[in-house]
């Protein structure tokens, strides 16, 4: 134990870090995660309690979602959730040679579903507010493409794509829309404005979201919803010597540990409980943003979510002069920004060290 103690110091505690969309998972995600860590969903009639957790996780999500009939699975993230839903809308349409459209923002996951999935990925351009542009992926869609991507809190910037017109677009040309809400999914249904980007928007097939981003769960936890039981059924596999002879999820055996911990938070916080987290991470990012105003900088865009992405000429140099003071930002690609995503781990203190920080790593290039 002496040696895991001395690599597990080497770790960076959570304080710090403003680049992560990852967070200390709630207490009680923590108590329910250990206490089903021997369990597996892949083999649920010999976990039929956890089994049944996932099961109310997934009906717990799906009504978040808009949608309480939808179906899915708990997945180890967005990479898998975003790999299966484009394999699912792949064999719907029954060809290997299609496209997939998805915005010039969307998570690099897409990049490895190209690759996976045999798909050409087509990148639609975003307008000035970092929106995917609807006219951009109208020209890109054609007879091979086998589904659209809309990304509700896109990993650099936090924007929100105009899901409803996506959805509109999909319903017309009959082709599936996957909305990704890895970062979005815990975040938007807490905050105030009547925009479409769940299945409340007709047209969205499936989406991903990440209980062990915003969702405060345990490392790894992921889901994916389907509108429709029969896109949930194309990923099926026959496998005639589990206890369940059709498994839908990508990897084999799966931990039933974080069935309990989404369970568990879900219920604990409830709409009332993730409000408050949310309201909170977003007076910091109010803050960090009046913050850097202060010192001349503005944001790239008014933050939509809790992300915060500052203009500056050289970022990659402010990120590192950063890392003296043992702060830990990330930098975006275009445009050029200073990255920051105020998880529920900051508080207003460190907000406004970080905010010192940066005013003194700016003022050696002034
Ligand atoms: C929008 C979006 N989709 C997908 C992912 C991938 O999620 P994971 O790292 O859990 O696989 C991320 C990760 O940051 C993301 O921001």
């Amino acid at each position: 134990m002496r040696g895991l103690s001395k690599m597990r110091a080497k770790d960076l505690n959570y304080d710090r870090i403003l680049s992560s969309m990852c967070t200390p998972p709630h207490p009680i995600a923590l108590k329910a995660h250990r206490k089903f860590q021997e369990t597996n969903l892949g083999d649920p009639g010999l976990f039929p309690g956890s089994a049944e957790l996932e099961r109310q996780a997934v009906g717990m999500m799906a009504e978040m979602l808009g949608h309480p009939q939808a179906c899915g699975y708990l997945s180890t993230g967005g990479t898998e959730s975003n790999i299966q839903a484009i394999r699912a809308a792949r064999n719907a349409h029954g060809f290997r040679d299609g496209n997939i459209v998805v915005p010039k923002s969307a998570h690099f996951s897409f990049d490895k579903i190209g690759d996976l999935l045999c798909l050409e990925i087509r990148k639609a351009d975003l307008d000035d507010d970092l929106k995917v542009d609807v006219g951009s992926v109208e020209d890109l869609i054609d007879e091979n493409t086998v589904s659209m991507v809309g990304i509700a809190g896109t990993t650099e910037f936090g924007q929100v794509d105009p899901v409803d017109r996506l959805g509109r677009l999909a319903l017309d040309s009959g082709i599936h829309l996957h909305v990704d809400a890895a970062f979005g999914g815990f975040v938007l249904p807490f905050l105030e404005g009547d925009w479409k980007w769940d299945f409340r928007a007709e047209g969205v097939t499936s989406i991903t979201i990440d209980p062990h981003k915003m969702g405060m769960a345990t490392i790894p936890g992921g889901g994916l919803l389907f509108r429709h039981p029969e896109d949930l059924d194309r990923l099926a596999a026959y496998a005639p010597y589990l206890t369940m002879a059709r498994p839908t999820a990508l990897t084999g055996t799966r931990s039933g540990a974080i069935a309990a911990a989404v369970w568990a938070v879900m219920n604990h916080l409830g709409r009332e409980g993730f409000t408050k987290v949310i309201d909170r991470c977003m007076a910091l990012s109010r803050r960090m943003v009046a913050g850097a105003r202060e010192i001349g900088i503005e944001p790239v865009i008014e933050p939509v979510m809790n992300v915060v992405t500052l203009q500056m000429d050289r970022p990659e140099e402010v990120r590192s002069d950063l890392l003296e003071c043992c702060w830990r930002v990330s930098t975006t690609r275009s445009p050029k920004a200073l990255r920051l995503i105020l998880m529920p781990h900051l508080t207003y203190e460190n907000v406004d060290l970080f905010l010192a920080d940066l005013e003194n790593v700016l003022n050696r290039y002034s």
